[in-house]
Protein backbone atom coordinates (compact mmCIF):
# COMPACT_ATOMS: atom_id res chain seq x y z
CA UNK A 1 0.00 0.00 0.00
CA UNK A 2 1.60 3.44 -0.78
CA UNK A 3 1.86 5.98 2.06
CA UNK A 4 -0.78 8.21 0.35
CA UNK A 5 -3.19 5.66 0.35
CA UNK A 6 -1.76 5.14 3.78
CA UNK A 7 -2.59 8.75 5.05
CA UNK A 8 -5.77 8.93 2.66
CA UNK A 9 -6.88 5.98 5.11
CA UNK A 10 -5.72 7.77 8.80
CA UNK A 11 -7.88 10.98 7.73
CA UNK A 12 -10.92 8.74 7.06
CA UNK A 13 -10.26 6.98 10.62
CA UNK A 14 -9.72 10.53 12.00
CA UNK A 15 -12.63 12.35 10.51
CA UNK A 16 -15.02 9.53 11.56
CA UNK A 17 -14.06 9.62 15.23
CA UNK A 18 -15.67 12.87 15.01
CA UNK A 19 -19.01 11.13 14.57
CA UNK A 20 -18.75 9.58 17.92
CA UNK A 21 -21.81 6.95 17.74
CA UNK A 22 -23.48 8.34 14.58
CA UNK A 23 -25.27 11.08 13.22
CA UNK A 24 -28.77 9.97 14.42
CA UNK A 25 -27.41 9.84 17.92
CA UNK A 26 -25.28 12.90 17.52
CA UNK A 27 -28.40 14.85 16.59
CA UNK A 28 -30.10 13.85 20.02
CA UNK A 29 -27.50 14.93 21.42
CA UNK A 30 -27.77 18.18 20.14
CA UNK A 31 -31.66 18.03 19.93
CA UNK A 32 -31.60 17.97 23.84
CA UNK A 33 -29.83 21.75 24.06
CA UNK A 34 -26.35 18.89 24.26
CA UNK A 35 -23.14 19.33 22.76
CA UNK A 36 -20.46 16.40 21.83
CA UNK A 37 -17.39 15.58 23.30
CA UNK A 38 -15.10 16.78 20.56
CA UNK A 39 -17.82 20.15 20.52
CA UNK A 40 -17.18 20.45 24.12
CA UNK A 41 -13.38 20.26 23.99
CA UNK A 42 -13.29 22.80 21.20
CA UNK A 43 -15.03 25.22 23.33
CA UNK A 44 -13.28 24.67 26.38
CA UNK A 45 -9.68 25.03 25.18
CA UNK A 46 -7.80 27.48 22.76
CA UNK A 47 -7.96 27.57 19.11
CA UNK A 48 -6.21 24.53 17.69
CA UNK A 49 -4.65 23.38 21.30
CA UNK A 50 -6.11 20.15 21.33
CA UNK A 51 -3.75 17.36 21.41
CA UNK A 52 -6.13 14.55 21.18
CA UNK A 53 -4.63 11.00 22.71
CA UNK A 54 -5.81 7.20 21.84
CA UNK A 55 -7.83 8.12 19.53
CA UNK A 56 -8.20 4.58 17.83
CA UNK A 57 -8.52 2.93 20.97
CA UNK A 58 -11.69 -0.19 21.37
CA UNK A 59 -13.11 -1.81 24.18
CA UNK A 60 -11.85 -5.24 24.57
CA UNK A 61 -15.45 -6.91 25.93
CA UNK A 62 -16.26 -10.37 24.06
CA UNK A 63 -19.82 -11.08 25.82
CA UNK A 64 -23.35 -9.49 24.60
CA UNK A 65 -22.51 -9.42 21.14
CA UNK A 66 -19.96 -6.07 22.09
CA UNK A 67 -17.37 -7.66 20.05
CA UNK A 68 -19.49 -6.74 16.47
CA UNK A 69 -19.41 -3.28 17.98
CA UNK A 70 -16.68 -1.08 18.24
CA UNK A 71 -15.70 2.36 18.04
CA UNK A 72 -12.87 4.09 17.68
CA UNK A 73 -12.44 6.10 21.00
CA UNK A 74 -14.79 3.90 22.70
CA UNK A 75 -16.87 6.44 24.24
CA UNK A 76 -14.17 9.19 25.14
CA UNK A 77 -12.19 11.93 24.19
CA UNK A 78 -9.09 12.48 26.39
CA UNK A 79 -6.04 15.03 25.13
CA UNK A 80 -4.88 17.80 26.49
CA UNK A 81 -4.61 21.16 24.96
CA UNK A 82 -3.80 25.16 26.23
CA UNK A 83 -6.67 27.59 28.36
CA UNK A 84 -5.09 31.42 28.04
CA UNK A 85 -2.22 29.49 26.99
CA UNK A 86 -1.26 27.53 30.06
CA UNK A 87 -1.78 23.69 29.97
CA UNK A 88 -4.89 21.70 30.72
CA UNK A 89 -5.81 17.93 30.23
CA UNK A 90 -9.10 16.72 29.57
CA UNK A 91 -11.30 13.90 29.22
CA UNK A 92 -14.75 14.14 27.84
CA UNK A 93 -17.49 11.38 27.48
CA UNK A 94 -19.16 10.93 24.02
CA UNK A 95 -22.54 9.92 25.56
CA UNK A 96 -23.34 8.98 21.65
CA UNK A 97 -20.73 5.80 22.30
CA UNK A 98 -23.06 3.35 24.71
CA UNK A 99 -24.29 5.81 26.86
CA UNK A 100 -20.67 7.19 27.28
CA UNK A 101 -20.47 4.34 30.20
CA UNK A 102 -16.85 3.64 31.51
CA UNK A 103 -15.44 0.63 29.74
CA UNK A 104 -11.71 -0.52 31.04
CA UNK A 105 -10.25 0.65 27.79
CA UNK A 106 -12.09 4.20 28.14
CA UNK A 107 -10.97 4.20 31.97
CA UNK A 108 -7.19 3.38 31.03
CA UNK A 109 -7.41 5.89 28.38
CA UNK A 110 -8.77 8.75 30.90
CA UNK A 111 -6.15 7.50 33.79
CA UNK A 112 -3.76 8.04 31.04
CA UNK A 113 -4.37 12.09 30.89
CA UNK A 114 -4.37 11.66 35.06
CA UNK A 115 -1.43 10.88 35.44
CA UNK A 116 0.05 12.99 32.67
CA UNK A 117 -1.73 16.13 34.09
CA UNK A 118 -0.11 15.48 37.39
CA UNK A 119 3.10 14.53 35.79
CA UNK A 120 3.60 17.92 34.00
CA UNK A 121 1.59 20.09 36.66
CA UNK A 122 -1.23 20.73 35.07
CA UNK A 123 -5.05 20.67 35.96
CA UNK A 124 -7.40 17.93 35.32
CA UNK A 125 -10.74 19.08 33.66
CA UNK A 126 -13.61 15.99 33.42
CA UNK A 127 -16.70 16.93 31.03
CA UNK A 128 -19.00 14.25 32.47
CA UNK A 129 -22.37 12.75 29.97
CA UNK A 130 -22.45 8.99 30.81
CA UNK A 131 -24.92 6.18 31.67
CA UNK A 132 -22.17 4.78 34.46
CA UNK A 133 -20.26 1.67 34.65
CA UNK A 134 -20.59 0.05 31.01
CA UNK A 135 -23.09 -3.06 32.10
CA UNK A 136 -21.64 -5.59 29.79
CA UNK A 137 -18.47 -5.59 30.98
CA UNK A 138 -19.27 -5.53 34.92
CA UNK A 139 -16.47 -6.05 37.12
CA UNK A 140 -14.18 -4.84 34.91
CA UNK A 141 -15.84 -1.53 34.42
CA UNK A 142 -16.27 -1.32 38.15
CA UNK A 143 -12.32 -1.54 38.07
CA UNK A 144 -11.87 0.75 36.12
CA UNK A 145 -14.14 3.32 38.49
CA UNK A 146 -11.31 2.59 41.10
CA UNK A 147 -8.74 3.54 39.21
CA UNK A 148 -9.95 6.73 38.31
CA UNK A 149 -11.03 7.09 42.57
CA UNK A 150 -7.41 6.53 43.13
CA UNK A 151 -5.84 8.92 40.27
CA UNK A 152 -8.64 11.70 41.85
CA UNK A 153 -7.12 11.13 45.50
CA UNK A 154 -3.55 11.40 44.72
CA UNK A 155 -4.16 13.86 42.59
CA UNK A 156 -6.06 15.64 45.33
CA UNK A 157 -4.06 19.28 46.65
CA UNK A 158 -1.33 18.67 43.71
CA UNK A 159 -3.40 20.13 40.19
CA UNK A 160 -6.21 21.48 40.48
CA UNK A 161 -9.96 18.88 39.45
CA UNK A 162 -12.67 20.43 37.69
CA UNK A 163 -15.44 18.43 36.86
CA UNK A 164 -18.32 19.40 34.62
CA UNK A 165 -21.71 17.20 34.54
CA UNK A 166 -22.93 18.16 31.14
CA UNK A 167 -26.21 14.92 31.51
CA UNK A 168 -26.36 12.16 33.27
CA UNK A 169 -23.55 11.28 36.28
CA UNK A 170 -25.16 8.48 38.08
CA UNK A 171 -24.22 5.08 40.46
CA UNK A 172 -20.83 5.50 42.11
CA UNK A 173 -19.69 7.42 39.35
CA UNK A 174 -20.62 10.20 40.92
CA UNK A 175 -17.51 10.12 43.73
CA UNK A 176 -15.07 11.16 40.97
CA UNK A 177 -16.82 14.87 40.98
CA UNK A 178 -17.24 14.55 44.54
CA UNK A 179 -13.59 14.04 45.18
CA UNK A 180 -12.53 16.96 42.84
CA UNK A 181 -12.07 20.28 43.82
CA UNK A 182 -15.12 21.81 42.24
CA UNK A 183 -18.14 20.93 40.27
CA UNK A 184 -20.24 22.76 37.30
CA UNK A 185 -23.66 21.75 36.57
CA UNK A 186 -25.79 22.65 33.42
CA UNK A 187 -29.61 24.19 34.67
CA UNK A 188 -31.05 21.70 32.84
CA UNK A 189 -29.30 18.65 31.12
CA UNK A 190 -27.39 17.58 33.66
CA UNK A 191 -28.22 15.41 36.82
CA UNK A 192 -25.86 13.66 39.59
CA UNK A 193 -27.25 11.04 41.80
CA UNK A 194 -26.34 7.46 43.51
CA UNK A 195 -29.73 5.88 43.11
CA UNK A 196 -31.95 7.10 40.81
CA UNK A 197 -35.95 7.74 40.98
CA UNK A 198 -37.00 3.83 40.43
CA UNK A 199 -34.83 2.59 42.75
CA UNK A 200 -36.01 5.56 45.83
CA UNK A 201 -39.18 4.86 44.77
CA UNK A 202 -38.80 0.64 45.59
CA UNK A 203 -36.64 0.89 48.85
CA UNK A 204 -38.46 4.25 50.34
CA UNK A 205 -41.40 4.64 48.44
CA UNK A 206 -40.81 8.10 47.91
CA UNK A 207 -41.84 9.64 44.19
CA UNK A 208 -39.31 12.47 43.27
CA UNK A 209 -38.01 13.31 39.93
CA UNK A 210 -35.19 12.97 38.53
CA UNK A 211 -34.18 16.68 38.48
CA UNK A 212 -35.63 17.25 41.84
CA UNK A 213 -33.36 14.37 43.37
CA UNK A 214 -30.44 15.14 41.34
CA UNK A 215 -30.88 18.29 38.92
CA UNK A 216 -28.79 21.58 39.50
CA UNK A 217 -30.73 23.45 41.76
CA UNK A 218 -30.85 20.49 44.18
CA UNK A 219 -27.55 20.21 44.06
CA UNK A 220 -26.12 24.05 43.94
CA UNK A 221 -28.79 25.21 47.13
CA UNK A 222 -29.85 21.88 49.31
CA UNK A 223 -26.83 19.46 48.96
CA UNK A 224 -24.16 22.01 48.38
CA UNK A 225 -22.08 19.37 45.92
CA UNK A 226 -22.39 21.73 42.96
CA UNK A 227 -20.48 24.84 43.18
CA UNK A 228 -21.49 26.09 39.58
CA UNK A 229 -24.74 26.18 37.41
CA UNK A 230 -24.26 28.00 34.15
CA UNK A 231 -27.32 27.98 31.32
CA UNK A 232 -26.09 25.33 28.82
CA UNK A 233 -22.76 23.31 27.80
CA UNK A 234 -20.81 26.66 26.40
CA UNK A 235 -21.46 28.42 29.60
CA UNK A 236 -20.59 26.13 31.82
CA UNK A 237 -16.97 25.36 29.48
CA UNK A 238 -16.51 29.51 29.92
CA UNK A 239 -17.26 29.65 33.49
CA UNK A 240 -14.11 26.83 33.75
CA UNK A 241 -11.51 29.07 31.69
CA UNK A 242 -13.20 31.91 33.95
CA UNK A 243 -12.17 29.86 37.17
CA UNK A 244 -8.77 28.45 35.97
CA UNK A 245 -7.68 32.45 35.74
CA UNK A 246 -7.48 32.65 39.06
CA UNK A 247 -5.78 29.13 40.73
CA UNK A 248 -2.43 28.23 39.60
CA UNK A 249 -1.62 24.97 37.44
CA UNK A 250 -0.18 23.15 40.42
CA UNK A 251 0.71 23.36 44.06
CA UNK A 252 4.24 24.60 43.24
CA UNK A 253 3.31 26.88 41.08
CA UNK A 254 2.40 30.84 41.51
CA UNK A 255 -1.37 31.40 41.46
CA UNK A 256 -1.68 33.27 38.05
CA UNK A 257 -0.65 37.63 38.19
CA UNK A 258 -2.94 39.95 35.63
CA UNK A 259 -2.19 43.66 35.86
CA UNK A 260 -4.06 45.51 38.60
CA UNK A 261 -7.34 47.38 37.69
CA UNK A 262 -9.05 49.85 40.29
CA UNK A 263 -12.05 48.97 41.50
CA UNK A 264 -14.83 50.78 39.84
CA UNK A 265 -15.52 53.07 42.94
CA UNK A 266 -12.10 52.76 44.35
CA UNK A 267 -14.02 51.90 47.99
CA UNK A 268 -13.90 56.00 47.95
CA UNK A 269 -17.82 55.78 49.07
CA UNK A 270 -17.20 52.84 51.82
CA UNK A 271 -17.44 54.86 54.43
CA UNK A 272 -21.43 54.89 54.18
CA UNK A 273 -21.47 51.37 53.92
CA UNK A 274 -21.71 49.81 57.11
CA UNK A 275 -25.39 50.89 59.06
CA UNK A 276 -24.91 52.37 62.15
CA UNK A 277 -28.08 50.11 63.44
CA UNK A 278 -26.38 46.91 64.61
CA UNK A 279 -28.67 44.58 63.37
CA UNK A 280 -29.35 46.04 60.10
CA UNK A 281 -28.31 44.55 57.23
CA UNK A 282 -26.22 45.36 54.37
CA UNK A 283 -25.14 43.15 51.59
CA UNK A 284 -21.03 41.78 51.97
CA UNK A 285 -21.23 40.54 48.70
CA UNK A 286 -21.84 44.27 47.24
CA UNK A 287 -18.49 45.46 50.04
CA UNK A 288 -16.64 42.31 48.33
CA UNK A 289 -16.62 43.63 44.97
CA UNK A 290 -16.25 47.45 45.89
CA UNK A 291 -12.68 46.61 46.90
CA UNK A 292 -12.09 44.32 44.03
CA UNK A 293 -9.96 44.75 41.02
CA UNK A 294 -12.74 45.33 38.37
CA UNK A 295 -15.18 44.92 41.33
CA UNK A 296 -15.45 41.42 39.92
CA UNK A 297 -16.27 38.57 42.53
CA UNK A 298 -16.13 35.40 41.53
CA UNK A 299 -18.47 33.44 43.50
CA UNK A 300 -18.24 29.63 44.36
CA UNK A 301 -21.72 28.06 45.69
CA UNK A 302 -23.33 31.12 45.52
CA UNK A 303 -26.60 29.41 46.35
CA UNK A 304 -25.53 27.08 49.09
CA UNK A 305 -25.36 28.33 52.61
CA UNK A 306 -25.80 31.98 51.59
CA UNK A 307 -24.72 33.30 55.16
CA UNK A 308 -21.09 32.57 54.44
CA UNK A 309 -19.64 33.82 50.87
CA UNK A 310 -16.63 32.46 49.36
CA UNK A 311 -15.25 33.08 46.25
CA UNK A 312 -12.51 34.55 44.36
CA UNK A 313 -11.30 38.47 43.88
CA UNK A 314 -7.43 39.62 42.67
CA UNK A 315 -6.28 42.70 44.76
CA UNK A 316 -3.55 44.37 42.96
CA UNK A 317 -3.45 41.91 40.49
CA UNK A 318 -2.76 38.96 42.48
CA UNK A 319 -5.58 35.91 43.13
CA UNK A 320 -7.40 36.39 46.58
CA UNK A 321 -9.78 33.78 48.58
CA UNK A 322 -12.38 35.33 50.43
CA UNK A 323 -14.32 33.92 52.58
CA UNK A 324 -17.25 36.44 54.61
CA UNK A 325 -20.08 36.48 56.75
CA UNK A 326 -23.64 37.69 55.10
CA UNK A 327 -25.15 39.81 57.11
CA UNK A 328 -28.33 39.59 54.17
CA UNK A 329 -28.67 35.93 55.48
CA UNK A 330 -29.51 34.83 58.64
CA UNK A 331 -27.76 37.97 60.16
CA UNK A 332 -24.37 36.61 58.75
CA UNK A 333 -24.02 33.68 61.76
CA UNK A 334 -22.47 30.45 61.24
CA UNK A 335 -24.07 27.24 60.76
CA UNK A 336 -23.09 23.54 59.81
CA UNK A 337 -23.68 24.41 56.20
CA UNK A 338 -22.04 27.36 56.34
CA UNK A 339 -18.66 25.68 57.91
CA UNK A 340 -18.05 23.12 55.72
CA UNK A 341 -18.39 25.19 52.72
CA UNK A 342 -15.99 27.82 54.04
CA UNK A 343 -13.68 24.65 55.44
CA UNK A 344 -13.58 23.25 52.04
CA UNK A 345 -12.96 26.26 49.78
CA UNK A 346 -10.11 27.61 52.51
CA UNK A 347 -8.29 24.29 51.92
CA UNK A 348 -8.48 24.36 48.01
CA UNK A 349 -6.73 27.75 48.60
CA UNK A 350 -4.07 26.44 51.00
CA UNK A 351 -3.00 23.69 49.22
CA UNK A 352 -2.71 25.93 46.16
CA UNK A 353 -1.40 29.02 47.48
CA UNK A 354 -3.76 31.58 46.95
CA UNK A 355 -4.02 33.83 49.88
CA UNK A 356 -6.99 34.15 52.09
CA UNK A 357 -8.98 37.20 52.71
CA UNK A 358 -11.72 37.23 55.71
CA UNK A 359 -14.63 40.03 55.41
CA UNK A 360 -16.35 39.17 59.36
CA UNK A 361 -19.86 40.22 60.64
CA UNK A 362 -20.73 37.61 62.72
CA UNK A 363 -22.96 37.02 65.52
CA UNK A 364 -22.17 33.69 66.62
CA UNK A 365 -22.38 30.01 65.52
CA UNK A 366 -26.51 29.07 64.92
CA UNK A 367 -28.01 28.12 68.50
CA UNK A 368 -30.90 25.13 68.46
CA UNK A 369 -31.74 21.37 68.40
CA UNK A 370 -30.87 21.31 65.15
CA UNK A 371 -27.83 22.63 64.66
CA UNK A 372 -26.40 20.39 68.00
CA UNK A 373 -28.17 17.00 67.02
CA UNK A 374 -26.73 18.07 63.33
CA UNK A 375 -23.16 18.20 64.51
CA UNK A 376 -22.07 22.02 64.61
CA UNK A 377 -19.24 21.16 67.03
CA UNK A 378 -17.22 18.70 64.92
CA UNK A 379 -18.96 20.72 61.44
CA UNK A 380 -17.80 24.66 63.08
CA UNK A 381 -14.27 23.05 63.85
CA UNK A 382 -13.96 21.93 60.00
CA UNK A 383 -13.72 25.36 59.83
CA UNK A 384 -11.42 26.65 62.61
CA UNK A 385 -9.37 23.88 61.70
CA UNK A 386 -8.92 24.83 57.99
CA UNK A 387 -7.86 28.53 58.91
CA UNK A 388 -5.61 27.57 61.37
CA UNK A 389 -3.95 25.02 59.67
CA UNK A 390 -3.60 27.62 56.67
CA UNK A 391 0.09 28.97 56.03
CA UNK A 392 -0.76 31.25 52.79
CA UNK A 393 -1.05 34.42 53.75
CA UNK A 394 -4.23 35.72 56.02
CA UNK A 395 -5.77 38.77 56.54
CA UNK A 396 -8.94 39.54 58.87
CA UNK A 397 -11.24 42.74 58.51
CA UNK A 398 -13.74 42.94 61.26
CA UNK A 399 -16.11 44.70 59.61
CA UNK A 400 -18.75 44.50 62.67
CA UNK A 401 -19.57 41.57 65.06
CA UNK A 402 -17.34 39.54 65.82
CA UNK A 403 -18.57 37.61 68.67
CA UNK A 404 -17.58 34.20 71.05
CA UNK A 405 -16.35 31.23 68.75
CA UNK A 406 -16.76 33.02 65.91
CA UNK A 407 -14.41 35.24 66.73
CA UNK A 408 -11.53 32.88 66.86
CA UNK A 409 -12.83 31.01 64.09
CA UNK A 410 -12.74 33.46 61.48
CA UNK A 411 -8.94 34.34 61.26
CA UNK A 412 -8.47 35.79 64.66
CA UNK A 413 -4.89 36.93 65.56
CA UNK A 414 -3.88 34.07 67.52
CA UNK A 415 -4.92 31.61 64.56
CA UNK A 416 -1.96 32.80 62.84
CA UNK A 417 -3.75 35.27 61.45
CA UNK A 418 -0.83 37.76 59.36
CA UNK A 419 -2.95 41.19 59.57
CA UNK A 420 -6.19 41.45 61.45
CA UNK A 421 -7.74 44.95 60.91
CA UNK A 422 -10.97 45.88 62.21
CA UNK A 423 -13.41 48.97 61.54
CA UNK A 424 -14.33 51.70 63.63
CA UNK A 425 -17.70 49.91 63.57
CA UNK A 426 -16.66 46.74 64.96
CA UNK A 427 -18.01 44.58 67.93
CA UNK A 428 -15.85 42.54 69.36
CA UNK A 429 -17.32 40.50 72.79
CA UNK A 430 -17.57 36.97 73.94
CA UNK A 431 -21.49 37.84 73.03
CA UNK A 432 -24.01 40.37 72.22
CA UNK A 433 -24.58 43.41 74.69
CA UNK A 434 -28.41 41.95 75.58
CA UNK A 435 -27.15 38.14 75.94
CA UNK A 436 -23.84 39.52 78.14
CA UNK A 437 -26.69 41.41 80.19
CA UNK A 438 -28.86 38.66 80.70
CA UNK A 439 -26.03 36.73 82.88
CA UNK A 440 -24.13 39.13 84.40
CA UNK A 441 -26.96 40.97 85.68
CA UNK A 442 -29.71 38.22 86.54
CA UNK A 443 -30.06 38.75 90.09
CA UNK A 444 -29.86 42.36 90.06
CA UNK A 445 -32.24 42.38 86.72
CA UNK A 446 -35.04 40.65 88.19
CA UNK A 447 -38.72 40.47 87.09
CA UNK A 448 -39.48 43.83 88.88
CA UNK A 449 -36.56 45.70 87.87
CA UNK A 450 -37.34 49.04 85.72
CA UNK A 451 -36.45 48.79 82.12
CA UNK A 452 -34.05 51.58 82.57
CA UNK A 453 -32.24 49.57 84.69
CA UNK A 454 -31.35 47.11 81.83
CA UNK A 455 -31.06 49.95 79.56
CA UNK A 456 -28.44 51.21 81.75
CA UNK A 457 -26.11 48.08 81.83
CA UNK A 458 -26.36 47.18 78.50
CA UNK A 459 -25.31 50.75 76.98
CA UNK A 460 -22.69 49.68 79.98
CA UNK A 461 -21.11 46.89 78.39
CA UNK A 462 -21.78 48.22 74.73
CA UNK A 463 -20.23 50.96 75.23
CA UNK A 464 -16.80 48.59 76.75
CA UNK A 465 -17.37 46.00 74.80
CA UNK A 466 -19.12 46.98 71.18
CA UNK A 467 -15.96 48.53 70.11
CA UNK A 468 -13.03 47.44 68.29
CA UNK A 469 -10.25 49.49 71.26
CA UNK A 470 -9.98 46.67 73.81
CA UNK A 471 -9.21 44.70 71.12
CA UNK A 472 -6.57 47.18 69.42
CA UNK A 473 -5.10 47.77 72.98
CA UNK A 474 -4.06 44.09 72.71
CA UNK A 475 -2.40 43.87 69.72
CA UNK A 476 -5.52 41.77 68.72
CA UNK A 477 -6.19 43.43 65.65
CA UNK A 478 -2.88 45.34 64.07
CA UNK A 479 -5.08 48.47 63.37
CA UNK A 480 -8.27 50.24 63.02
CA UNK A 481 -9.05 51.74 59.58
CA UNK A 482 -11.73 53.47 57.76
CA UNK A 483 -13.57 51.90 55.59
CA UNK A 484 -12.43 54.01 52.86
CA UNK A 485 -8.98 52.52 53.15
CA UNK A 486 -9.71 49.19 52.82
CA UNK A 487 -8.49 48.68 49.06
CA UNK A 488 -5.02 49.92 49.59
CA UNK A 489 -4.66 48.68 53.12
CA UNK A 490 -5.06 45.15 51.71
CA UNK A 491 -3.35 45.43 48.32
CA UNK A 492 -0.03 46.75 50.13
CA UNK A 493 -0.38 44.23 52.95
CA UNK A 494 -0.52 41.38 50.58
CA UNK A 495 2.23 42.49 48.65
CA UNK A 496 3.50 42.96 52.05
CA UNK A 497 3.20 39.41 52.80
CA UNK A 498 3.97 37.82 49.55
CA UNK A 499 7.35 36.13 50.41
CA UNK A 500 5.79 34.18 53.34
CA UNK A 501 7.20 30.92 54.63
CA UNK A 502 5.11 29.15 56.84
CA UNK A 503 4.95 25.21 57.83
CA UNK A 504 3.29 22.77 59.70
CA UNK A 505 5.15 20.11 61.88
CA UNK A 506 6.27 16.93 59.86
CA UNK A 507 3.40 14.29 60.01
CA UNK A 508 1.77 12.13 57.69
CA UNK A 509 -1.50 14.11 57.67
CA UNK A 510 -3.56 15.71 60.12
CA UNK A 511 -7.21 14.32 61.18
CA UNK A 512 -9.39 17.03 60.19
CA UNK A 513 -13.10 16.77 61.81
CA UNK A 514 -14.94 15.14 59.23
C1 LIG B 1 -23.88 0.43 28.50
C2 LIG B 1 -25.36 2.13 28.21
C3 LIG B 1 -25.32 2.46 29.59
C4 LIG B 1 -24.49 1.67 30.40
C5 LIG B 1 -26.65 3.82 28.63
N1 LIG B 1 -26.21 3.01 27.68
N2 LIG B 1 -26.13 3.48 29.83
N3 LIG B 1 -24.64 1.15 27.68
N4 LIG B 1 -23.78 0.68 29.83
N5 LIG B 1 -24.37 1.92 31.70
C6 LIG B 1 -26.55 3.06 26.25
C7 LIG B 1 -27.96 2.65 25.97
O1 LIG B 1 -28.06 1.27 25.81
C8 LIG B 1 -28.23 3.39 24.66
O2 LIG B 1 -27.64 2.66 23.61
C9 LIG B 1 -27.43 4.66 24.82
O3 LIG B 1 -26.47 4.41 25.84
C10 LIG B 1 -28.26 5.82 25.26
O4 LIG B 1 -29.05 5.43 26.37
P1 LIG B 1 -30.61 5.74 26.48
O5 LIG B 1 -31.14 4.92 27.59
O6 LIG B 1 -31.22 5.58 25.13
O7 LIG B 1 -30.57 7.29 26.84
P2 LIG B 1 -31.53 8.11 27.80
O8 LIG B 1 -32.95 7.77 27.52
O9 LIG B 1 -31.09 9.52 27.65
O10 LIG B 1 -31.19 7.62 29.26
C11 LIG B 1 -29.92 7.81 29.80
C12 LIG B 1 -29.75 7.03 31.12
C13 LIG B 1 -30.09 5.55 30.85
C14 LIG B 1 -30.68 7.62 32.15
C15 LIG B 1 -28.32 7.23 31.56
O11 LIG B 1 -29.37 5.08 29.69
C16 LIG B 1 -29.74 4.69 32.00
O12 LIG B 1 -30.48 4.60 32.97
N6 LIG B 1 -28.61 3.97 31.88
C17 LIG B 1 -28.18 3.06 32.91
C18 LIG B 1 -27.70 3.84 34.10
C19 LIG B 1 -27.13 2.96 35.15
O13 LIG B 1 -27.89 2.33 35.94
N7 LIG B 1 -25.80 2.81 35.13
C20 LIG B 1 -25.12 1.98 36.05
C21 LIG B 1 -25.01 2.87 37.30
S1 LIG B 1 -24.12 2.08 38.54
P3 LIG B 1 -28.18 2.73 22.10
O14 LIG B 1 -27.36 1.74 21.39
O15 LIG B 1 -29.63 2.43 22.18
O16 LIG B 1 -27.92 4.15 21.66
C22 LIG B 1 -22.59 2.56 38.26
C23 LIG B 1 -21.65 1.93 39.16
C24 LIG B 1 -20.38 2.72 39.19
O17 LIG B 1 -22.29 3.31 37.42
C25 LIG B 1 -19.63 2.17 40.32
C26 LIG B 1 -18.44 2.95 40.63
C27 LIG B 1 -17.97 2.58 42.00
Amino acid sequence: MTLEKRIEDLEALRESRLEGGGAERVERQHAEGKLTAHERITLLLDPGSFLELDPFVVHRCRDFGMERTSIPGDGVVCGAGTIDGRPAYVFAQDFTVFGGSLSESNADKICKVMDLAVQNGAPIIGLNDSGGARIQEGVVSLAGYSKVFLRNTRASGVVPQISAILGPCAGGAVYSPAITDFVFMTEKTSYLFVTGPDVIRTVTHEEVTKEELGGSRTHSSVSGVAHFVRADDAAVLQGIRDLLSYIPGNNLDEPPRRASRDAPSGGADLNAFIPEEPNRPYDMGELVRRIADGGEFFEVQEAYARNILVGFIRLGGRSVGVVANQPMHLAGVLDIDASVKGARFVRFCDAFGIPLLVFEDVPGFLPGTRQEYGGIIRHGAKLLYAFAEATVPKISVITRKAYGGAYCVMLSKDIGTDFNFAYPTAEIAVMGPEGAVNILYRRELAADAPASARSAKVAEYTANFATPYIAARRGYVDDIIEPTETRSRLVAAFQLLEGKRAAMPKKKHGNIPL
